[in-house]
């Protein structure tokens, strides 16, 4: 049975006032919630959540990481080990925007992958089409591709990676995936990590990201194939953010 998760990456929003204001009010509002929980602030705020979260549920993931993995010169990196030693549980891979504003290629996030297992960071690998391709009938190209890349790369460890399906015309606009367009490439993943092995079909986690709210959660989490959601805009809401995680049955 997998555990569902729930992640809100914060993207590059916040600051300690805020961040200590949303972290009171959301974790006495998740204590209950049958999923696991995780914020994934902006890198500088990761000691202030640790402190804040300590004793709580609630785990802490980065929104990138290097994928050099050996310390050097490399301004403005930070690696897999230095997450991992700051209290970062999981790190975000292969984000759209990474992807499109940072010119993250299928292979930079497959070395990404690979770099966050080797320090037991465990990467939240994001993959989703654009408007003009599923338009074009390549969802299930794109997608598949893009994980393809991934599982290929990986010499161990596949089962501990999750998937986030965040097509990239719902991201922060609004426009949500129906549940039976999420279930639908959802069911396709799934396919292609059997293809892999049964058991990774089976352990692997497939988050659904992309304008995911209190009104639309329950519906989306009740799908067979989606294990959580990967939250941005409303995530920074304590209470609508709750409300999501509570949504998962
Ligand atoms: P959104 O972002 O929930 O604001 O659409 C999701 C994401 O980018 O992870």
């Amino acid at each position: 049975m997998r555990q569902k998760l729930v992640a809100g990456n914060w993207k590059m929003h916040g600051n300690s006032q805020s961040i200590r204001e949303l972290l009171a009010a959301l974790t006495p509002a998740v204590a209950e919630s049958a999923a696991e929980i995780a914020v994934i602030p902006p890198l500088v705020y990761v000691p202030l959540c640790v402190d804040l979260l300590a004793g709580s549920k609630l785990s802490i993931g980065a929104q990138t990481v290097s994928e050099q993995c050996d310390p050097g010169a490399y301004t403005g990196e930070v690696s897999a080990e230095m997450l991992a030693d700051s209290g970062c549980h999981y790190v975000l891979v292969g984000h759209s925007e990474r992807r499109s504003l940072y010119g993250e290629n299928d292979a930079l996030v497959a070395a990404k992958t690979e770099a966050a297992l080797n320090a037991k960071v465990l990467p939240i690998v994001c993959v989703g089409e654009t408007r003009e391709q599923r338009e074009a009938g390549e969802t299930l190209k794109v997608v598949g591709r893009q994980l393809d890349v991934v599982l290929a790369t990986l010499k161990s460890e596949h089962e501990k990676i999750t998937v986030a399906y965040e097509p990239v015309w719902a991201i922060g606009t609004g426009l949500t995936a129906t549940p039976e367009q999420a279930q639908e490439v959802h069911a396709f993943i799934r396919t292609q990590l059997a293809a892999h092995s049964a058991e990774l079909a089976d352990t692997v986690r497939i988050l659904y990201g992309g304008s995911v709210k209190a009104a639309n959660a329950a519906e989306l989490f009740a799908q067979p194939d989606i294990d959580g959601g990967l939250v941005g805009g409303a995530s920074l809401d304590a209470e609508e953010f709750a409300a999501i995680c509570n949504a998962i049955g």
